[in-house]
Order: C-alpha cells, then structure tokens, then sequence
C-alpha cells in the first residue's frame, strides 16, 4: 500500500451511504457508486484518499492488519472481532470516533407465543441462533440464563420458525423483520451504531493526511447533534 494513499473501508449498504455525509464535510466525494459499480477500490476527489469496499466483519481485520488506514464499522462488528482475539480491545485497532451512524440495537427476540419471561424465571435451557455469539454468551451469562447458543450467518428469524431454537439475538432497527416473522422483541441487550476505526501506525505514519479527517468526521458529528 502506497505511503501516500489513505485508504477507508467501509461495507455496502447503511454505513456506505451514511459515511457519505462526514466524508463531504472532510471535502472527500466518492467517484463511484457501489450501487452501479462492481468495483471495489473506489476513486475519491482526492488522488490521495480512496474506499475500499469490504465485508463489515472483514473491516476491524483490513484496518489491523494494514489492508486500510481506517474504516467504519458497527459496535457490533467491534466486540464480536475481539472476542475472537481473546476478548480485549485489539491495541492495533485505535477508537476515536463514534459516528452515531446505522443506528439500531441489538435484541432478544423469540415467537409470539413463546413465553420467554417464564422460561427464564423457570431456568430453562435456552437454545439460541445468532451471529453475534459473544454478544449473546455476555448477555445470557451475566443474566444467569443457560443457554446453547447455534451460530447463524444471516437469516436469524427464521431460526424459531423452523424449530432450530428458542430465541434470536440479532440486529433491530426499523422492527419489520421481526414482524414479518411473527416474532417480539423481549430484551434490548445494548444500543448500536458505527464507529471510526485507525490503525495506530497508520496515524503515526500518515497522521498529516489522517488526523483532518478524523477532527472533520467529529466536526461533523457534533453538527449534526
Ligand atoms: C438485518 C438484521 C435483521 C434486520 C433488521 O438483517 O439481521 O434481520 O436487518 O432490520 P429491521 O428491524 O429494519 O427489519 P440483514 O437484512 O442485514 O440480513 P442478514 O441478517 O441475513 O445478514
Ligand atoms: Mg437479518
């Protein structure tokens, strides 16, 4: 990677379009639209800044390991990535930015007609699909409640529908999902929303194209309140 190129991850979908806005206040315009374009190194109006599109979960990886300078991923993403590191914070990913963007929150859901107050009061085992498997292993852990946790990689509602478990831990945002699977949120277990992640190195080396950025992100953040 080139020592004059900064380089952003960031994945498709809400954090592209909503990184979009702080990087106009950094006076950085993406050239091209993931939506169009099969690309996946994205030219900026700056010769020396551009996006890489990768994976969410791959983002905390690409920033560490040098693949970008920095990059935007969900809390989410954040926690699941250490505690596949051993549980600490990672010393090669820097945090210095929440960007209050691709809000949502992260939830206990089960069927309608599952009377998860009851399980938990009775201490059942609970058998529970999700991605986020140290998010949930915590939550459950720090609650007292057993529970089998079954990996997923997408499609979680569909867990309960087909009997493969009792309960989801998954993302909510707008709720439709949920709904449309005829299943109830029952416990929020924390609130997300998308951070600013640096590799120390990078900083260190590129601090001079890097840092303005940074302050024009938080300047902007603080704006938008
Ligand atoms: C995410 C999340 C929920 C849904 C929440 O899934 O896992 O399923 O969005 O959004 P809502 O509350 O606005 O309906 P996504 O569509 O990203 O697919 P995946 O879980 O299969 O990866
Ligand atoms: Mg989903």
């Amino acid at each position: 990677m080139s020592p004059d190129t900064v380089t952003l991850a960031l994945s498709k979908g809400r954090i592209f379009d909503e990184t979009l806005p702080l990087l106009r206040a950094a006076g950085i315009e993406v050239l091209e639209d993931p939506q169009t374009s099969r690309k996946l190194i994205l030219p900026t109006n700056r010769p020396d800044v551009r996006v890489v599109l990768v994976r969410a979960t791959d983002v905390p990886t690409y920033v560490e390991h040098g693949g970008a300078d920095l990059g935007v991923c969900g809390k989410d993403t954040l926690i699941e990535h250490d505690a596949a590191w051993g549980g600490a914070a990672r010393a090669g990913l820097y945090r210095p930015l929440d960007l209050g963007i691709a809000r949502c929150r992260m939830s206990v859901a089960v069927p309608a007609d599952f009377d998860y107050a009851r399980a938990v009061r009775q201490g059942a085992r609970l058998r529970v699909a999700t991605k986020y498997v140290a998010i949930a292993r915590e939550f459950f852990a720090s609650k007292g409640v057993h529970v089998d946790l079954i990996k997923l990689y997408g499609s979680m509602e569909l867990a309960p529908l087909t009997g493969l478990a009792d309960a989801i831990v998954d993302l909510v945002s707008t709720g439709n999902t949920l709904k449309a699977n005829r299943l109830v949120e029952v416990e929020r277990i924390m609130d997300i929303s998308s951070q600013l992640v640096v590799r120390p190195t990078a900083l260190k080396v590129q601090g001079a194209r890097i840092r303005p950025i940074i302050d024009a992100f938080r300047e902007a953040v603080r704006a938008r309140g």
